[in-house]
């Protein structure tokens, strides 16, 4: 057990449960470990179907109040929200590198960054605006409005445990909805710690809960077949997402699903070469690659490939790998094991088809360090071509022209985020357009941004978070025929 960070005051490891603190089924925990050190950090309850329906019940009660309250109220209490996150920043920020491993420095940006969604949702709480239709009879008008959804129920991962968190709840609380949160068993604790902070904002009880499970798939039955929960927002695989999408076709929920993606990062022989390799670097590297919007393929036109693969490996090369608490790290811990295997194995599969080994990275003693790695000459037919690999492997391919180039970027079933480079402003425009992706990258290797719409298309998901259009995934439409105006 860590002393140090039991000490915070947001350290919680009950579920949270009608502004509660709870214990889980019949007093069962399960632990949380550091993926660092292998410690663990705590034993988190154990939330089985009681405690779910329990949760559930909660948000169901506590929604006419709060849908009723003004939206300067909700968003008062959402900017006070926001306040509590950055004024605890740091402490949070040291919770989340113990139970995720991603360095420091990123940890604290992720709390600003999830702090950001709190501070946006908080304006646009008010701005939830209707319509006046003119109608097609004198005495008559079409009045639109908007109203909260219901009870949504959130399911978080284990790679951004605090930004998902505050992206959803932060849009759901906002619109007037109430909320179950499952995070991910690996990452309950930031989770936690935000509905800590939540409530001593003035989240009023029942609004926002937070249930932590070792057993996912019962939990999200339960959240996606209970007729009270009216939506279901997810962040995660695609392969997930499908389960949960036809689980909720029963009670015909609304959905919102962030599933995987393949992102390419095209670079053209006309880009700005070392502006290439900057944002190369932020796309593909930030959490250790373990991002949905990660750069998973590296297309380079031929006349820059090998001096794009030379400076690439280059600044590779010189990324510290270590614990997130030791200063100057780059790189933390992969997840868990299976995260391990996965990356080896991808890379391992690529070598043997043929893919040279620019930077030779693999994995670090019996730990989940893998040190990064290049491989250069990977073709479509690869397993790393097509798979989403969630670590620190850059793989570079080279294509001969824009068709081509753009042609192979969406030969895939995935659409979420994708980049590129170029100093042509028609090219820009033409392959921006082009681009079968939710979200493209010119000229920059990030694209996260509380103020952009953030989704995929095709099958890394449908729904946005984030932007004013975030707002509208927890609203319905409703429209009143106002008649007996007189003409
Ligand atoms: C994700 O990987 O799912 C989210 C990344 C982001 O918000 O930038």
């Amino acid at each position: 057990m860590n002393t140090d960070l039991t000490t915070l005051p947001y350290f919680k490891s009950d579920a949270f449960i009608d502004g509660d603190w709870a214990e889980g089924q019949g007093g069962k925990r399960f632990p949380v470990t550091n993926p660092a050190t292998g410690e663990v950090i705590t034993e988190v309850a154990d939330c089985g179907e009681e405690a779910t329906r329990a949760a559930i019940a909660a948000a169901h009660a506590a929604f006419p109040g709060w849908a009723r309250q003004t939206a300067d109220q909700r968003s008062a209490i959402l900017r006070r929200w926001y306040e509590l996150m950055v004024e605890n920043a740091e402490g949070l920020a040291r919770l989340l590198t113990a139970e995720m491993g991603k360095p420091l420095k990123e940890a604290e940006g992720e709390i600003r960054y999830g702090a950001g969604y709190l501070e946006w949702f908080a304006e646009e709480a008010k701005r939830a605006y209707g319509d006046v239709i003119p109608s097609n009879s004198p005495d008559s008008r079409i009045l639109v409005m908007k109203q909260p959804v219901g009870v949504c129920a959130a399911i978080t991962p284990w790679n951004f445990p605090n930004a998902m968190l505050m992206r959803k709840a932060a849009a759901a609380l906002a619109a007037g909805c109430t909320m179950v949160c499952k995070p991910a068993g690996e990452t309950p604790l930031s989770a936690l710690a935000a509905a800590a902070l939540a409530k001593e904002a003035g989240v009023p009880d029942g609004v926002l809960n937070v249930i932590a499970t070792s057993s996912s798939s019962k939990m999200g039955k339960i959240l996606t077949t209970d007729e009270r929960v009216r939506k279901i927002s997810f962040t995660g695989s695609t392969e997930v997402g499908r389960i949960l999408i036809g689980q909720s076709a029963e009670t015909i929920k609304k959905v919102s699903m962030e599933l995987g993606g393949n992102a390419p990062f095209i670079v053209f022989d006309d880009a700005d070469l070392d502006a290439a390799i900057e944002g190369a670097m932020a796309s593909k590297y930030r959490n250790a690659g373990q991002t949905c919007v990660c750069t998973n393929r590296f297309l380079v036109q031929r006349g820059v490939r090998d001096a794009f693969v030379e400076k690439l490996a280059a600044r590779v090369k010189s990324l510290k790998v270590g614990p997130g608490d030791e200063e100057g790290v780059d790189i933390g811990p992969l997840i868990n094991e299976d995260a391990v295997e996965k990356v080896d194995s991808l890379v391992a599969g690529a070598a043997e088809a043929g893919a040279e080994i620019v930077l030779q990275g693999g994995r670090r003693g019996d730990g989940l360090y893998y040190d990064p790695t290049v491989l250069s000459g990977v073709t479509p037919d690869m397993d790393i071509f097509r798979t989403e690999i969630f670590g620190p492997v850059s793989s570079v391919s080279v294509f001969d022209d824009e068709e081509e180039a753009v042609a192979t970027a969406n030969d895939t079933i995935f659409g979420l985020a994708s980049y590129f480079y170029t100093r042509d402003l028609g090219r820009a425009f033409r392959v921006a357009e082009a681009l079968e992706y939710g979200m493209v990258g010119v000229n920059q290797g990030i694209v996260s941004n509380v103020a952009a719409p953030f989704g995929g298309i095709k099958q890394s998901g449908m729904g946005r978070e984030g932007s004013h259009y975030g707002l509208d995934d927890y609203l319905e439409i409703k429209y009143i025929a106002l008649g007996g105006l007189g003409a």
